[in-house]
């Protein structure tokens, strides 16, 4: 599926109502939600992260954990039991130095939804099925082209 947003606000509804579409679904499956996030500097995935976030019922103020690598939210509603992780593997430099033992454990949490941006970094790590948003530029200044697809790695 390709969706064109025209607007950062518009990206942030498309995220919105993706995340209110999964909580809808309530995936069954024994692992956690794994969402990969891939594109350009600047072309959204911390954006759709924002209105993701807003679609679990997040309140908090969604930021880039670039520099710290991850946040932890949970949704303030007690009905809602999960974490959202937000990771971004931008500064991972080679995969061994990720603890691929952590995000091994925390995959196999299924109250957990992990959002990782620049998701290329960890291939390795990755479950066997996942989501996949890649983010492009479009031509106008505030235009991105957003697809979303599920990736079965075997
Ligand atoms: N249609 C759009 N969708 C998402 N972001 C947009 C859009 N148009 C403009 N922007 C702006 O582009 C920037 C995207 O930044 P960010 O989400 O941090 O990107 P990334 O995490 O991919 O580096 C923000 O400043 C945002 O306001
Ligand atoms: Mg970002």
């Amino acid at each position: 599926m390709i969706i064109k947003s025209k607007s950062t606000r518009i990206t942030h509804k498309i995220a919105e109502k993706f995340a209110k579409e999964l909580l809808a679904h309530e995936p069954k499956t024994k692992k956690a939600l794994v969402i990969g996030l891939k594109g350009e500097l600047g072309s959204g995935k911390t954006t759709f992260v924002q209105g993701f976030a807003k679609g679990l019922g997040i309140k908090n103020k969604i930021v880039s954990p670039t520099f710290i690598i991850m946040r932890i939210y949970r949704p303030q509603s007690k009905k809602i039991n999960f974490s959202l992780h937000h990771l971004d593997a931008y500064r991972i430099e080679k995969q061994k130095e990720f603890s691929l033992l952590y995000f091994k454990q925390m995959i196999s949490d299924p109250k957990n939804i992990i959002l990782v941006e620049w998701v290329d970094k960890i291939k390795r790590a990755l479950p066997k099925e996942f989501f996949l948003i890649t983010f492009n530029y479009g031509k106008g200044k505030n235009e991105r082209i957003i697809k979303f697809k599920i990736v079965k790695s075997l």
